[in-house]
């Protein structure tokens, strides 16, 4: 079967099986071209808790489709590629972070959606990069211990100065292994280009951009703006969306380095095989944990929103 063939195979099994397939702006084209609703983690999250459909398959990663199951419990949610989880989710868990909170009682626990179902169950909110600084603003405390990206954790404490932001060492190790060296040679690469970045880069690389924001927002930013010329700091796929959605501009990756192994594992043939029940992991969570986890989440799209 050639992509095309395979394409429209999955389009008719989703339609006989009543499937919504959400992928993440970094999944690979074949697969975002043919899916339900694509977009950054915000959009995914409230899209989950919206859908219609009875099954759910998850192109992304294994938090995104945890966040599925705990908005929609009663839905049969598919991880499309089990193997696809998100370093970055899994550097803290329960234990570590309750023994931080009692090093620091009175500040509340914000947790970037980037992290496993278990420890958002002792989150006070829950943020995604497109929505971290506006929720930081909404929230009436002033002090937060931000888990687990230092990064985004430091680019919210500098649009958020009159609050105070405790940091834990996590991060993606993706963005965070670009160098500020990166921006400059790519500036010296490509003097017209305005540099847009993701704020799990590194502060070396983000206070060189010319905007920061999440993987939607980098992609409505060069979409709307009248520059010609745009280096791209975050996952490599963005700039290939970008290429073919507007033709007539150019868009360099930062780094050719910027490339997620597990957005990268979801496949075409991962997704056709789940469809036709040959693949993919159904998400199971407890009711206890279902409960708990949802708090956290229910809190980022109402103060997200
Ligand atoms: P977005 O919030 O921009 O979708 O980012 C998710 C992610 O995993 C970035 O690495
Ligand atoms: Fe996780 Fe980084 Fe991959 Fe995003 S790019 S899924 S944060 S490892």
């Amino acid at each position: 079967m050639n992509v095309y063939d395979m394409q429209k195979e999955v389009l008719r099994l989703k339609e006989e099986q009543n499937a919504c397939i959400l992928a993440h702006s970094y999944v690979a084209r074949e697969i975002s071209e043919i899916a339900d609703f694509v977009g950054d983690s915000y959009q995914l999250s409230v899209k989950a808790s919206q859908v219609p459909n009875q099954k759910v398959i998850m192109c992304g990663v294994r938090f995104m489709a945890e966040t599925v199951k705990i908005l929609s419990p009663e839905k049969t949610v598919y991880l499309a590629n089990p193997i696809a989880g998100c370093p970055m989710a899994e550097q803290m868990d329960k234990a570590m972070i309750s023994q931080v909170k009692e090093m620091y009682p009175d500040y509340v626990v914000m947790a970037y959606v980037n992290t496993t179902a278990e420890l958002k169950t002792i989150a006070d909110v829950c943020v995604t990069s497109s929505s971290a600084v506006k929720i930081a603003k909404a929230l009436k405390e002033d002090k937060i211990l931000f888990i687990p990206d230092c990064n985004l954790g430091a680019f919210v404490a500098k649009q958020v100065p009159d609050k105070t932001v405790k940091l834990l060492q996590g991060g993606c190790p993706v963005h965070a292994a670009v160098k500020g060296s990166a921006v400059t040679e790519a500036k010296k690469a490509h003097p017209n280009a305005l540099v847009l970045v993701h704020p799990e880069c590194v502060p070396a690389v983000t206070e060189q951009a010319d905007y920061v924001g999440s993987t939607s927002g980098i992609m409505d930013f060069a979409k709307q703006s009248s520059a010609k010329e745009f280096i791209i700091g975050t996952e490599i796929s963005i700039a290939e969306h970008l290429q073919y959605d507007c033709p007539d501009k150019m868009f360099y990756p930062l780094t050719k380095h910027l490339i997620c192994p597990n957005m990268k594992a979801t496949t075409l043939v991962d997704l056709y095989r789940v469809l036709r029940g040959e693949f993919g992991e159904e998400i199971i969570l407890d009711g206890e944990t279902i409960a708990q986890a949802r708090k956290c989440i229910d809190k980022m799209i109402e103060l997200g929103g």
